[in-house]
């Protein structure tokens, strides 16, 4: 949104689209759209990796990032492929249009009137133009484009879908291997239809038939798709067996669905199929032994606590039962039976040659190297990669493996080395994809009936209630997958046919020079791992010790480690640095020192491979403060300054919005040129401060007015761009003794005043800023979240700006609880005393630490415990005991009462309990007594003051 000219380098444009007004309502739609429809982009198909970025929005930062000067908004959405071919202009408009237009029964690209940009490649003839564009703009040549850190590589995947050169660098073996096939075999060995086809049905039909002797069945004509796997213990009192099952729904339909149900006697367990409509009195599919983390024995009722019974799966006390089959009929009908002895038998026999193979013995046995607590698989006795396996699901494992081992040596004297070497890649990401659905890790889905993948929830939580895949069978099993995997890469060739492969590499991106020449690189496009948010590379052990079975002798540049490396991974885990911890340095502050430095190093080396003049657009995602004070000192400290910034919406939120959707997340687009020589000058703190604000507060008016479509929570995080530009501009910035100032300073600033701007527009009661800061905090929090829970970070820096320290008044005050890694704001029923148990003498008086409000008080340390006071008495006592209740503390003419009653009533949700006690007490007689002026507040159920969220 803000623009700077730049350079006069020579072959460098001046300025590049990306520094100018782009149409980003539209391009934030269509992400929206992207990430909405399920349809993804080819190479997220082609295998699981973690944190994609919708293709729209990655247009726009290769075009825009290259494109000289200003680019007109059509001729850009029209380039990325947005819009109906027909429509000469107005583009922008027409999306925006159809985004508010209400949708049909049809598929979102049937609303829209065109497909998903993303299935869309452009035509020569645009590529030509394009390319004529650049050429001239950047000295005769194309511009190079660089993704340092670039995952499975949907940025430099794009770059040479549109005709440019592109260079592509990831750490993970994983995602490594995704560019692999992708950007390198896509291009340039093309398609491999029909014949690896053929080859996976070689290693299909061999796996198969040695699989089929672990899965025995009485009807033949019956397979076996999927079970649902559980744990059986022995009760700590009784000895019992008890299956750690929650629920025993095998799978919900439109009438009901099926459940096994169990049988408990002489303290075994077996199991019985029943519809859920039909089955037993008394029975309910909704209460299993399990309970959270304990287990209810059905024989003796003792509860085992939750230490017994992870002790028990920790040490391999137990056995794994099978409660229920997914199974497909020779009509080709879907359904569901209990598990029985037959199951137990397959099991058995697989335990047998997983305890008998000697070759075997050693298949997966790296150890497993994650240190996050809640995610290791350490913790439920998983010490090695193949005990995430049962003994059955590593024999299936086995058995593909060595049916692709058997066929590797033909394969590779039919073809030459890189098609070979293709083949092997793509049947290999088949191989891992199928395994990716078949773990103890993955979770029972009643709802759709068979079994979840992986990575639901990016965590290696072992699941109690998991599923055994039978990967020879047609559905959900390795044909299917390999199916899958084999449609996207033909998917992939087809939209690069005919262009350069991505010259692709997998290192460390802090090393990129020993590999590169310096000045190789006109723009950089940078997706930097989100700091704490994700651990890539523990999450991706899992998939990289199969695929190193299958092709260490294939790329043993890439497996050449015994695990993915974790100590060069750009990311901050408190947990690696636990045992260096101490008390000058916590483990936090070392995991933030590692991402500072592992992310200064990476700019450092994208600085000097980039041409003089040359652009760095960085996407960035992030809610906590420090994440984005990290990422900025990186960025400076490298010798980049801000040229630009663009809020743009990526993610989709796991945030539930106003309207109950989920929303998208916004990103900011940081755009960075290479600073030739950094000032030397300092600045002081106390002189840019006010202009820090004013940047802050410009951006969110000008994002409200824009009616650009954000909600009230990412308008503050859209104003860290111009924020960070403007810092980056003055820095370096240092306080009166010369302290450096970081840039976390600079969006606590910010932060505040966009707090100020949205409390203007959307608050209509006057004299917010005379009550306290408590109760000022509290409506500010409502009003921005719209919603009692909030993430702790940004309850603590809205603190900030409210001049409340928010860890300091939770105990004394309870109004806030803390709820996972958010807090909840608390009302009356959980901080009022009960005024009936006050007043009698009988009554145990109530906890005042429980309830630290005295509703019996006549005076109060905060506004908000006056008015929480108000409502207790109104609803426990009635309208005439609050109506005297307020007279006896004269709040009829209490200015900062009203304030806080008025604003509460214009911020609090139509729903609440609490909003809905406060109109009765304006209103009646208690109403007659305060003389409240209500008159700038819509009183209807309806009338909430909203930002128009689009979500
Ligand atoms: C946000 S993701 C990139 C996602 C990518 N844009 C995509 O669409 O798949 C960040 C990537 O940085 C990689 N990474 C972390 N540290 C790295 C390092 N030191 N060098 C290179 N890549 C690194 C991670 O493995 C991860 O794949």
């Amino acid at each position: 949104m803000s623009e700077q000219s730049f350079t006069d380098e020579e072959g460098v444009p001046d300025t590049v689209a990306i520094e100018s007004k782009l149409p980003l309502n539209a391009i934030d739609i269509e992400s929206q759209k992207d990430m909405e429809s399920g349809r993804y982009h080819s190479l997220r198909s082609l295998h699981k990796w973690f944190a994609a970025r919708p293709t729209p929005a990655v247009r726009l930062a290769v075009l825009a990032s290259v494109y000289p000067g200003e680019i007109d908004s059509d001729e850009l959405l029209r380039l990325m492929k947005i819009g109906p071919k027909e429509l000469d202009s107005g583009l922008a408009e027409f999306v925006e249009n159809k985004f508010t237009e209400e949708k049909g029964s049809g598929t979102l690209d049937d609303h829209y009137g065109y497909p998903n940009p993303n299935t869309q490649s452009p035509t020569k003839a645009e590529i030509e133009k394009l390319q004529g564009t650049l050429r001239e703009a950047w000295g005769g040549e194309l511009p190079t484009i660089l993704d340092p850190t670039a995952g499975r590589g949907i940025i430099p995947f794009e770059a040479i879908r549109y005709g440019l050169p592109a260079k592509a660098n990831e750490l993970n073996p994983v995602p490594s291997l995704i560019l692999k096939a992708g950007l390198e075999y896509a291009p340039k060995v093309g398609s491999l239809d029909p014949d690896i086809r053929e080859w996976r049905d070689k290693i299909h039909e061999t796996a198969k038939e040695n699989i089929e002797p672990y899965y025995p069945t009485e009807e033949p004509d019956r397979q076996i798709l999927n079970s649902a796997l559980t744990y059986i213990i022995q009760c700590d009192s009784c000895g019992g067996e008890i299956p750690l099952v929650s629920k025993w729904w095998l799978n919900k339909d439109s009438d009901g669905g099926d459940v096994t149900v169990p049988v408990y006697e002489d303290g075994a367990v077996r199991y019985t199929y029943s519809r859920a409509e039909s089955s037993p009195d008394g029975f309910d599919p909704d209460e299993g032994p399990l309970r959270g983390e304990s287990a209810e024995c059905p024989y003796c009722g003792v509860i085992n606590q939750q230490e017994s019974v992870q002790q028990k799966i920790k040490s391999q006390d137990f056995e794994f039962s099978i409660y229920g089959v997914n199974y497909e009929t020779a009509t080709g009908e879907r359904k569901y039976r209990a598990g029985n002895e037959l199951d137990e038998q397959g099991m058995a026999k697989a335990a047998e040659r997983v305890e008998s193979d000697f070759d075997l013995l050693t298949f997966l046995s790296e150890p497993v190297d994650v240190s996050s607590r809640i995610s290791d698989p350490s913790s439920y006795g998983m010490e090695e990669w193949r005990d995430i396996f049962t003994p059955r699901q590593l024999v299936v494992q086995y058995e593909f493996y060595k049916s692709f081992e058997q066929f590797k040596p033909e394969i590779r004297s039919e073809y030459d080395d890189e098609t070979a070497n293709a083949l092997l890649t793509v049947l290999t990401l088949s191989a891992s994809r199928s395994m990716n659905y078949n773990t103890r890790l993955n979770q029972w889905r009643d709802l759709f009936g068979y079994g979840s993948h992986l990575f639901t929830d990016n965590n290696l939580i072992l699941k109690k209630m998991s599923v055994d895949n039978n990967l020879s069978a047609p559905r959900r099993g390795y044909r299917k997958h390999s199916d899958h995997v084999i449609d996207s890469y033909e998917t992939l060739v087809s939209y690069v046919t005919d262009m350069e492969p991505a010259d692709v590499l997998s290192s460390d991106a802090a090393d990129l020079t020993s590999h590169w020449e310096p000045g190789s690189v006109d723009a950089a496009i940078v997706d930097p791992p989100y700091y704490s948010s994700i651990m890539y590379a523990e999450l991706s052990d899992v998939f990289y010790v199969i695929q190193k079975e299958y092709l260490e002798d294939v790329h043993p540049e890439i497996y050449g480690s015994n695990l993915t490396d974790k100590d060069n991974e750009a990311v901050a885990n408190p947990y690696r640095f636990e045992e260096i911890a101490d008390d000058e340095q916590s483990k936090d502050d070392l995991a933030d020192q590692h991402y500072e430095s592992k992310m200064e190093e990476i700019f450092a080396e994208v600085q000097e491979l980039l041409s003089p003049g040359g652009v760095m657009t960085v996407m960035f995602t992030h809610r906590e403060m420090d994440a984005w004070d990290t990422l900025t000192s990186a960025l400076i400290s490298a010798g980049f300054t801000i040229t630009a910034t663009h809020p743009i919406k990526t993610e989709m939120s796991d945030r539930i919005g106003v309207q109950g959707k989920a929303s998208a997340d916004s990103s900011i687009f940081l755009v960075a040129r290479k600073e030739e020589a950094q000032s030397p000058s300092r600045t002081l703190w106390e002189e840019v401060q006010d202009d820090i604000r004013q940047a802050a507060r410009d951006q969110a008016e000008e994002i409200l007015d824009s009616g650009y479509n954000i909600s009230k929570t990412d308008t503050a995080i859209a104003a860290y761009g111009p924020t960070l530009q403007k810092y980056a501009e003055e820095y370096p910035v240092v306080n009166k003794k010369g302290e450096e100032i970081r840039p976390r300073e600079a969006l606590s600033q910010a932060r505040e005043a966009v707090t100020g701007v949205l409390a203007e527009r959307f608050l209509k009661t006057d004299g917010i800023e005379q009550i306290d800061s408590l109760s000022r905090w509290y409506i500010l929090s409502w009003l921005i979240y719209e919603n009692d829970t909030i993430p702790y970070d940004e309850a603590r820096q809205l603190g900030v700006a409210a001049n409340v320290d928010i860890d300091n008044i939770k105990r004394s005050t309870k109004i806030w609880g803390k709820s996972g890694k958010d807090i909840q704001l608390k009302d009356h029923t959980d901080r009022v005393q009960d005024i009936v148990m006050l007043k009698s003498d009988s009554a145990d008086n109530p906890s005042s630490r429980k309830y630290p409000v005295n509703p019996t008080d006549t005076r109060f340390t905060y506004n908000i415990d006056a008015v929480h006071s108000a409502i207790h008495v109104y609803e426990r006592e009635g309208a005439r005991a609050a109506w005297q209740w307020l007279s006896d503390r004269n709040l009829k003419s209490n200015r900062e009462f009203e304030v806080t009653v008025t604003a509460l009533l214009e911020v609090l949700p139509a729903e609440s309990d609490m909003r809905e006690t406060l109109v009765n007490l304006v209103s009646g007689e208690t109403g007659d007594y305060l003389d409240i002026n209500l008159s700038h507040i819509d009183m209807t159920k309806e009338g909430q003051t909203e930002l128009s969220d689009h979500q």
